[in-house]
Formats: C-alpha cells, structure tokens, sequence
C-alpha cells in the first residue's frame, strides 16, 4: 500500500521533507484520528534511525491517555504535572530533553530512552494531547527535529475536522 524506506542516509532537513510530502500523502482525504495517528507513528519509527518510541499521549480532560503509538508497551497515563509529557502538555511548548535522566520527573516507559522530544497538540486553542518520540542515544534531538517533528504535527492537525474529536 504505501512503502517506508529508512530516510537515514539523509541530512536531517531532506529527511523531514521526505516524511512531511508522506504525511500529507497518507492523510489526503482522511479526517479519523485515531487513523492519521496511527500511521504517522509507524511512517515515523520506521524512516527515522535511532529510535525506540514513537506515538501520541491525547487529553482526555484530566490526563493524558495512551493513543496510537509504535515501541514497547508504554505508561496508559501521565497527568499533567507527570514527564515530559505532562510538561509539554502544561506548558504548551516542545520539550527537546538530551538526557533523560537530568529531567526532574522523567517518566521511564523504556528503560533503553536516553533523550526525548514532546510536541504539544493544539487544536483550536484546545489541548489535544502530545507527540512523543524517544531514542536509546543521548541528545539524538535537535533543533532541526524540533522544526521537522512540529512541522509533521501540524499536518496531523490540519488533517482533523472538529468532528474527529471525541468527547
Ligand atoms: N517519558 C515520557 C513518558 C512516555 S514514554 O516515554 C513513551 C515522560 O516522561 O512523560
């Protein structure tokens, strides 16, 4: 149906694009949440070295809840004063944390994270939930993933329409 190749031999920059052109091709036409979610995890572990997780925490107007994700198993739900996540999600900014373990809080889903990046979700002005993306090495993200990585949840949002949001 739709063929990921490993972008690793890129420069950072032309792999965002690659996957940013795939974002917008595997969306075009779709408004399910849980859909677009689902695949933009799987185009991302599998395009992008160096990862171990990589998925959506979504609010659920008391915490964030586990969404669609690729990796181990992970935590069902961080409140909102909890993580990386909950950080982004409180404080409405990216969260690019090179060494896990400096960050008062970290919430280990897998031992192997070593550095981590957290984009929030806003849709309409509203919480939506979280981006999250680990890596076994320190410091793997930068300000290139940062751009790349808020670039690719933009897309995730402007695919959605009011009514692919539940509750
Ligand atoms: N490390 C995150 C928890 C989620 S897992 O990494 C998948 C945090 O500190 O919020």
């Amino acid at each position: 149906m739709f063929d990921t190749t490993s972008l690793a031999h890129l420069p950072k920059a032309a792999q965002y694009q690659a996957l940013a052109t795939q974002a917008h091709a595997l969306m075009a036409g779709e408004h399910n949440l849980v859909a677009n979610a689902a695949n933009l995890s799987a185009l991302v572990m599998s395009s992008l070295p160096a990862l171990n997780w990589a998925g959506f925490y979504l609010f659920d107007g008391t915490e964030l809840v586990l969404g669609p994700f690729q990796g181990k198993p992970a935590c069902l739900r961080i409140a909102l004063n909890r993580g990386v996540c909950g950080h982004a999600a409180t404080t409405r900014q990216t969260q690019v944390v090179p060494d896990v373990h400096a960050f008062p809080g970290h919430i280990a889903c897998d031992t192997a994270s070593r550095s981590e990046l957290v984009v929030p979700l806003l849709y309409q002005g509203k919480l939506l939930g979280v981006w999250d993306v680990d890596s076994p090495e320190l410091n793997r993200f930068d300000a290139a993933d940062q751009a790349g990585m808020e670039a690719l949840c933009k897309i995730f949002l402007s695919s959605l329409l009011p009514e692919s949001i539940r509750s």
